[in-house]
């Protein structure tokens, strides 16, 4: 990688648009201006970049809760820095922030579009998983729309994943009982090791019988990440006063152009008076604290697995977001920035 001066510095540039799966190549690396800071601006420093699904649906040109990134733009994308020069009263040097600045190595930014992260005696990565988005989002959904009572059932899709692993846990520890959906042997070994008490491959088996099987007295939370057959496949075994939340579209996003038809679910919802509801985090920011705070405090006594899948090097990102896609990740994927 070439060395930078001190006007510029390096970023990754959307190329084209993937059709369908995510390539490395539909990324290029290319110097980027470093302003001169002006009041109240700060410039920082990327420590680790998150690469999570959400990214892919940026890539589309449709529109959604957030802006789509055009090819020749520089990517999007939550990131932790350092702050290495201040201008403004709100942050120091050495100051940990969060923020949607990208893939970029470094950037001249307003210290309003930054988010200060307490620091600790642990891993500033955890910011971005178990303490961050993943964790938060996991928790939120799961007890606001999810509402668990003991003894419930829960159905976990994308099980084994930064989120759903972190579901999966959280819903043992409210007394539930666990059935976790992932799509290879290791990984449903790996989400029986962290506590679901069934688990389901959808890539072998059939999973409307396994459901069957696994929950002969329906589902009370199904906590949905992925959408398509999977979904339609839960939804016909919902048990009475059913709560579905509705996480995430992995199944779309492996699929973006087969439309969205499967068996519809009115009936099932009325009979079994059902409720399904979409999740983002920004309905639920006065519950951050209290929510942190639980996760923290069973973090930091060991009672939470949550698995880190480190890409070193800036030069990893385009290739980490291919394999996020793909399902071949291994709990939550940070690039490292040297
Ligand atoms: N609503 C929110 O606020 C919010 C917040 C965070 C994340 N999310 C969403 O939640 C989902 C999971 O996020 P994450 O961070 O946990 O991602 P992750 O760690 O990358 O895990 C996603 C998993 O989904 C599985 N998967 C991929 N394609 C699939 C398909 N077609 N059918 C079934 N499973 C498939 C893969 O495992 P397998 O090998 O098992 O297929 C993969 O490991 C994403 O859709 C994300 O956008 C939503």
């Amino acid at each position: 990688m070439s060395t930078v001066t001190q006007t510029d510095c390096l970023a990754w540039k959307l190329v084209s648009r993937p059709a369908a799966d995510v390539r490395a190549d539909h990324f290029e690396l290319a110097k980027v201006d470093l302003p001169e800071l002006q009041d109240g601006e700060v410039l920082v420093k990327a420590r680790y970049l998150s690469i999570e699904p959400l990214l892919r649906g940026r890539l589309m040109d449709r529109s959604s809760y957030a802006a789509a990134v055009h090819p020749g733009e520089v990517m999007t994308g939550r990131a932790l820095s350092e702050v290495v020069a201040s201008r403004s009263e709100q942050f120091k040097s050495g100051d940990i922030v969060e923020h949607w600045l990208g893939w970029r190595e470094q950037a001249v930014v307003n210290a309003n579009e930054l988010r200060a992260v307490e620091t600790g005696p642990w891993p500033i990565s955890a910011s971005l998983g178990v303490l961050g988005s993943s964790g938060l989002s996991a928790y939120l959904a799961l007890t606001e729309i999810g509402q668990p009572q003991p003894g419930d059932t829960v159905l976990v899709t994308a099980a084994s994943g930064a989120v759903g692993a972190l579901v999966v846990q959280i819903a043992k520890k409210l007394g539930c009982r666990v059935i976790g959906v992932a799509g290879s042997p290791e990984k449903c070994r790996f989400v029986t090791s962290i506590g679901a008490d069934a688990t389901i491959n959808y890539k072998t088996d059939d999973v409307e019988s396994a459901i069957q099987q696994a929950a002969p007295d329906g589902i009370n939370v199904f906590f949905d990440s992925v959408g398509g057959t999977i979904h339609d496949a839960a939804m016909s075994h919902l048990a009475l006063h059913a709560r579905v939340v509705v996480f995430g579209t992995m199944d779309f996003y492996a699929n973006p152009d087969r439309p969205d038809t499967g068996p519809r679910h009115l009936r099932t919802i009325l009979v079994k008076r059902a409720m399904l509801r979409g999740f983002l985090i920004r309905d639920f920011e006065d519950k951050v604290p209290e929510a942190l705070s639980r996760l923290a405090a069973w973090w930091r006594e060991g009672e939470l697995t949550a698995r880190e899948d480190i890409r070193k090097g800036f030069e990893k990102a385009p290739q980490a977001l291919a394999d996020v896609i793909a399902g071949r990740a291994q709990g939550k994927v940070l690039v490292e920035v040297n």
